[in-house]
């Protein structure tokens, strides 16, 4: 409107300086145009310098959100359960005894070295520092160095004001270098000390928790203080199954991080999503983060009852802590190798010959395909395939189990301590050759089943 009068009322004059600055614009944006294509990164070597620092970037990131991120968690596990006043006890304003860093430890949670203050380390190291003091915890996470667990203090920092938690929690452990428990982080490593359920049931308020599953306080705690070290349920927020029907423990081992680049269904029973989806579904439906999740499979009142009435299928929190981490974070966890086993640790020359076995005679390698020891595509199997119960597998949307990418098999003191398959049966991979070898009638002769468990050791 204002345009139009404004161009009706000028003269040829001002029509042709109307003209050189239309031109001059047009320069202008035709600079403009071909600065954007660069920015674009429709040139190749820009793009591709790009795609090299986004790699690195990535990595960086990824690695932070993994062991530092709370995903605003602490909204829930401090603020709702106060879970920080058990850990601080009243002594310091909290809760019962408190949880001294002994208790800590034995818990199973592990401490970064690198994060303890160079005072407090040598006040261990000289026994100056009293472990049964649980101030010495505060200490601890205050400087950060309590793997998986965040604390949030007051202003004047003699006061926990709440606690988040962290992917490392689950999926990390330390390598003991300072001491037992204490050491350098290693990331994806599975918590197998870690007795989360016992954590939470130390909790002051498990009303959240009774309320979400609609039962009382002392199934809660019985639920939770069943699983013991090194296993967790991911799925009791769904189906509220608390234990499988033979009385058992409905959790699951913790699983490594490691080594899943080239792996597609994840988790023991697959069929989620991709990684990318089960990192959300973490940290936005067990983390108890803020973010926005969507599965309307989880809308399913048969199957997944307790998700259904808390409208899990649909998460939308009103700020989001949780999307925007979401590429870094899977691409750190793919960075993330599967450890080899140390030099010596097993026979080569027998295990050259358990290779041919695993890849013939025992028909392995049909299921686990070396390299990666999972089939590339849909690498699910019913329950009956690998002569096993259906319980676990049951409760995920294909009601399959995942062919296990098999990896550091060699260590059985800290990455497989509680054991094989998704619930830590088998104690032994010897153990797991003979259900192999009872299920499928292989006749393996004893000789060809040590010769399988040293090349399964070099894996
Ligand atoms: C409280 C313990 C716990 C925490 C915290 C946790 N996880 Fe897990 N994670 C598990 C368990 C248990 C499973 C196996 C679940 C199953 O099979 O049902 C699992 C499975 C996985 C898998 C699949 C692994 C495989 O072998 O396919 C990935 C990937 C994963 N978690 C990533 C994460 C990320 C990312 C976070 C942080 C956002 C996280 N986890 C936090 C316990 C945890
Ligand atoms: C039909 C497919 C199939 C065949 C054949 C098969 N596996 Fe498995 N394997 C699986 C599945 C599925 C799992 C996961 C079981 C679970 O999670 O409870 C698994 C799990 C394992 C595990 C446990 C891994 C872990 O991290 O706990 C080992 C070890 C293993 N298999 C070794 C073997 C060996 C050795 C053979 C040959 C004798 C073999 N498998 C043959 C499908 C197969």
């Amino acid at each position: 409107m204002f345009m139009s009068k404004w161009r009706e009322g000028m003269n040829p004059a001002g029509k042709r300086s109307l003209l050189v600055v239309a031109a001059a614009a047009t320069a202008i944006l035709l600079l403009a145009a071909s600065q954007t294509t660069l920015d674009a990164q429709t040139d190749g070597k820009a793009f591709n310098n790009a795609a090299d620092d986004n790699a690195k970037r990535m990595a960086k990131e990824g690695k932070e959100i993994f062991r530092f991120d709370t995903f605003g968690s602490e909204a829930f596990w401090g603020d709702q359960l106060r879970l920080h006043d058990a850990i601080q006890g009243a002594q310091h304003g909290g809760v019962g005894p408190g949880i001294s860093p002994k208790k800590a430890l034995e818990l199973g949670l592990k401490v970064d070295m690198e994060k303890v203050p160079g005072a407090v380390a040598a006040g261990i190291k000289a026994g100056r520092v009293n472990l049964d003091d649980p101030a010495n915890t505060l200490l601890l996470l205050k400087a950060n160095a309590v793997v998986g667990v965040t604390g949030f203090f007051t202003d004047d920092g003699r006061r926990l004001r709440s606690v988040g938690f962290q992917c490392a929690l689950c999926h990390s452990n330390v390598d003991d270098a300072f001491m037992p428990g204490i050491g350098r982080r290693l990331d994806g490593w599975p918590a197998t000390d870690l007795n989360v359920g016992a954590i939470v049931a130390s909790a002051p308020n498990l009303k959240p928790l009774t309320d979400l599953l609609g039962v009382n306080e002392a199934t809660v705690k019985r639920v939770l203080n069943s699983w013991g070290p090194g296993k967790y349920d991911a799925e009791l927020n769904l189906d509220g199954k608390g234990f499988r029907p033979d009385g058992k423990p409905a959790a699951t081992l913790n699983p490594p991080a490691f080594g899943l680049s080239g792996v597609n269904n994840h988790t023991w029973t697959g069929a989620w999503g991709n990684v990318t989806y089960w990192n959300a579904y973490v940290a936005n439906l067990q983390l108890q983060g803020s973010g926005v999740f969507f599965d309307p499979r989880l809308d399913d009142r048969e199957k997944y009852p307790v998700a259904a009435k808390a409208r899990f299928g649909n998460k939308r929190s009103p700020v989001d802590m949780v999307t925007a981490k979401l590429p870094a974070l899977h691409f750190y966890q793919l960075t993330l190798p599967v450890p080899k086993p140390p030099r010596g640790s097993f026979d080569s020359s027998l295990a050259e010959r358990g290779r041919v076995i695993f890849n013939s005679k025992a028909r392995c390698a049909t299921c686990h395909v070396p390299p990666i020891f999972t089939e590339p595509g849909w690498n699910l199997h019913k329950p009956e395939d690998i002569g096993i119960d259906d319980f676990q597998a049951k409760r995920s949307p294909d009601e399959r189990y995942r062919t296990a990418p098999l990896r550091a098999l060699w260590d059985t003191q800290k990455i497989h301590k509680r054991g094989f398959y998704h619930d830590g049966r088998f104690s032994t991979l010897m153990d797991v050759v003979n259900h192999y070898d009872r299920h499928f009638i292989l006749r393996l002769s004893g000789d060809e089943k040590r010769e399988l468990m040293e090349y399964l050791k070099s894996i």
